[in-house]
């Protein structure tokens, strides 16, 4: 077909804003605990309990063993650490013969340490032994002990944190810690932890190395966080010690302060939050990375399929002072009461925080508006500065989306948050979805998307769409690719843009693009005419992709080159990573330093081969060099 793009270089189309891409960072598929959140130890205040999870019990995670007299049991008793952190592991050694042994076995298949590196441990204690209790901690795998054991002295009756640090003579990702002790008395233990030294820049309480290097590559503009589902779910609950627990609700000032002292919860995504990851660490991280922190807080209008509204004016209330207290602890003076407790985690400095959401998906706009608008008004009131976004509810057409866009637009709302999950083909077929949107009302924050899957043709129909945004972007002032994280053996929604195990994260397809468009942000549209239909209009409907045939033992070089010549994917297997093995059965594509990984084992339409007729309309060649022999 006879195609004709007429490029006007001198012509000023709109511009683009550096925040334009930015990422939405949810607690979904085990994001923090277990992910970006580097603790290692699961469970490591016996928090873990049924309302979170039907398989949950305190000791989840743990194997105690005792040995003479000694019994261990998980307490909630007026010998807890704190009101918000309240079991605890009680054990008593009742004889010279009593022993207790107490094992985590971590995130995945356990522990994972690298040899050489140094990681920090440590617990809070008391023991009623005049003499004090000696603890011994250790780690080990299947082959034995992976660390030096370390000598630690619990030395009074009051809860003391004490520490040590274990040094990895081997590298393992099975690793168990083990905390023993003997003796007499009574001990307790709480918040038994084990940090890798080497966090992203260091911080201490801080994030997984290679998940934020990931997520730092990107380059973001802004970070969206924390949720999604999880931030209003359970906010019409009532707050009352010690039922918040359990209540599902996100309270951003349950997440600061000393970690020792954070509640933990239920999460949305049915499993157990610790908040060790909490609003401090969002907005160190969000500096850390460059990205504009866009807080989401609850609108006590309750999407994700449990529409219901709050009448509790007293709640409602609440929720908009905690809203207000937010933005003094991001940006208040170290002497207002919000800004003290900043300065007192570390951060003296306000963070700068310029845009928040209230609410996120709600199914009913009429209920959602009313309540929207006095958030607003209070945060206005106080903060004129501060952009506060909206949202359509949770389709990207209907009668809801329509509603909700007519009162925010009625409200004459600043910007609105859409979130949309299609198949490519919508993606395709929609590039021109901004093109109409009324200049003159509420600017678009694309908060959630993605078609749904992780192979390339998702990528490249995203890739497609984001040129329409990028084209809007008078309008569309920022967009983020949904949701960020996934554990591989956790998960709870797919598809992700970056996947990890306890030891390894390998980011999709989908990363790849993003990572392309969000380090090549413009200044300005330059404007653009086509004539013709180019011949990939119809969609892509063949993947485009190889299966899992191309395994390094197979073949040395597996590419897929456009017409041109130009090579889009690429793996020589010169790499020492054993991601295409790695990938094997789950169904994705995945991209790892640099290589990328078609894992899908069943689709027929996964065997892609040079010839095949699905590639024609994209004149896609693949090319795998067998390996001689
Ligand atoms: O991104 C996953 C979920 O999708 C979010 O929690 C929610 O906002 C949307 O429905």
């Amino acid at each position: 077909t006879d195609y004709t793009l007429t490029v006007d270089p001198s012509g000023r189309g709109p511009s683009i804003d550096d925040s334009m891409y930015g990422i939405f960072y949810e607690d979904i598929n085990r994001a923090a605990d277990g992910g970006l959140y580097a603790e290692l130890v699961q469970n490591r205040s016996f928090e873990y309990d049924r309302a979170d999870n039907a398989s949950y019990t305190p000791l989840t995670s743990w194997a105690t063993a005792t040995a003479g007299s000694a019994a261990a049991e998980v307490v909630d008793d007026d010998g807890r650490l704190g009101e918000r952190n309240r079991r605890y592991l009680r054990v008593a050694l009742d004889g010279p013969d009593a022993g207790v042994r107490l094992t985590n076995s971590g995130y995945n298949s356990g522990v994972a340490v690298q040899a050489g590196q140094r990681y920090d441990f440590s617990v809070w204690a008391r023991t009623d032994r005049a003499a004090g209790t000696p603890l011994t901690v250790s780690l080990d795998d299947a082959s034995g002990a992976l660390a030096e054991p370390l000598d630690v002295k619990v030395e009074s009756d009051r809860w003391t944190r004490y520490t040590g640090t274990l040094t990895a003579s081997r590298t393992s990702t099975e690793g168990r810690l083990t905390v023993s002790a003997g003796g007499s008395g009574t001990l307790r233990l709480d918040m038994v932890s084990l940090f890798p030294e080497n966090t992203y820049k260091n911080r201490p309480n801080g994030m997984r190395e290679d998940l934020a290097r990931k997520i730092a590559a990107l380059k973001p503009g802004f970070l969206r966080f924390p949720g999604g589902c999880l931030v209003n779910t359970g906010s019409h609950e009532a707050y009352e010690a010690p039922d918040w627990e359990r209540s599902r609700s996100y309270q951003w000032k349950d997440t600061i302060g000393p970690v020792e002292e954070r509640a933990t919860n239920a999460n949305f995504w049915g499993y157990n939050q610790s908040y060790g990851l909490g609003y401090y660490e969002y907005f160190q991280f969000a500096e850390d990375i460059g990205a504009m922190p866009v807080p989401v807080v609850p609108a006590l209008v309750t999407g994700c399929g449990q529409n219901r509204a709050t009448d509790d004016p007293e709640l409602l209330r609440r929720h908009i002072q905690d809203t207000l207290d937010l933005i003094e602890f991001a940006n208040g003076p170290r002497t207002s009461t919000w800004g003290a407790k900043r300065a007192a985690m570390g951060h003296p400095k306000p963070f700068g925080l310029t845009h928040l959401a209230v609410g996120n998906e709600e199914n009913l706009p009429d209920e959602f508006l009313a309540r929207f608008t006095q958030f607003r008004d209070a945060i206005e009131e106080r903060y004129p500065d501060i952009t506060v976004i909206s949202n359509s509810g949770p389709d990207d057409t209907g009668a809801v989306f329509d509603r909700a866009w007519e009162l925010n637009r009625a409200a004459g709302v600043a910007m609105v948050d859409e979130h949309y999950y299609n198949n490519p083909s919508w993606f395709l077929e929609n590039n021109d979805r901004y093109d109409s949107y009324d200049r003159e009302g509420p600017k678009v924050f694309l908060g959630e998307y993605a078609s749904r899957d992780n192979r390339f043709r998702n990528a490249l129909a995203e890739a497609a769409f984001m040129t329409g945004l990028e084209r809007n972007a008078d309008i569309v002032k920022m967009a983020s690719y949904a949701p960020l994280l996934a554990n591989e053996d956790y998960v709870q929604w797919q598809p992700d843009m970056i996947w990890f195990d306890n030891h390894r994260s390998w980011g999709s397809a989908n990363y790849e693009m993003q990572k392309l468009f969000m380090n090549n942000v413009g200044d300005r549209v330059v404007p653009s005419e086509a004539s013709g239909t180019p011949a990939a209009e119809a969609g892509i409907t063949g993947a485009v992709g190889l299966s899992t045939w191309a395994t390094s033992a197979s073949y040395d070089d597996v590419s897929v080159t456009s017409a041109h010549g130009r090579t889009l994917l690429r793996d020589d297997f010169s790499g020492t990573d054993s991601q295409w093995t790695r990938a094997a059965g789950r169904g994705s594509w995945q991209i790892q330093d640099g290589a990328f990984v078609q894992s899908d084992t069943t689709a027929e339409d996964t065997m892609v081969t040079a010839g095949d007729p699905r590639w024609q309309n994209y004149d896609l060649r693949v090319r795998a060099t067998k390996k001689s022999g």
